[in-house]
């Protein structure tokens, strides 16, 4: 797991116990992006948190990734918010034949609560897709996430459903299905 943002939500997770088994490695400068090619080699998967304000961190990302989520929260702020960071996208897939496949996945939906026909119609315009699993506002996130756990170390079988369904959708998309 990388860290690049200077907020660093994913190192204090991951110093939040002792024993994570997850090698985490945090990023202060866009150019040590490159570094991550080499990295990458030992490893299966490597997942970037990306940074939500620093410009050059995304794009630096952006360019070595092999596939983009952008979780946004159902509300047109959020939506509008990932403008910058879609035409960095779209940039990108257009030099090299509509790749990285990238999509949006809805966070902190409100369970029992349709997304709004409006959340639809602007997710559209970006002409990214959007994932069929949302994530549901639920405490059991901060909760585990406080003690440097995931849902996975919970009971909570909602929530440990939609990450294995938002898993397999990632691994769909990735295998181009
Ligand atoms: N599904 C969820 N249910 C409940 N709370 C959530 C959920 N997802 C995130 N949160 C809470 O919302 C806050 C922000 O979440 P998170 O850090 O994932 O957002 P972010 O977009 O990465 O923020 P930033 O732009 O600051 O990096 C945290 O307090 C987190 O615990
Ligand atoms: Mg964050």
């Amino acid at each position: 797991m990388v860290d690049s943002d200077p907020q660093g939500s994913a190192r204090d997770w991951h110093a939040a116990t002792d024993d994570n088994p997850l090698p985490l490695v945090a990023l202060d400068r866009a150019n040590n992006v490159r570094t991550l090619n080499n990295i990458a080699k030992s490893y299966d998967f490597v997942v970037i948190d990306g940074a939500a304000k620093l410009e050059d961190m995304m794009a630096a990302a952006i360019k070595v990734a092999d596939l983009i989520l952008i979780p946004v929260q159902p509300s047109p702020y959020d939506l509008w918010a990932a403008s910058d960071l879609v035409d960095i996208i779209q940039a990108r897939q257009s030099v090299t034949d509509g790749l990285p496949p990238a999509a949006f996945v809805i966070t902190r939906a409100i369970q029992g609560t349709k997304l709004g026909e409006e959340i639809g119609r602007a997710l559209g315009e970006y002409e990214l897709g959007v994932f069929d699993s949302h994530i549901v506002q639920r405490q059991i996130y901060p909760q585990t996430a406080s003690e440097g756990r995931t849902v996975f170390d919970s009971s909570n079988t909602k929530a440990i459903k939609e990450i294995n369904d938002l898993t397999d959708e990632l691994f769909r998309l990735m295998e181009g299905k």
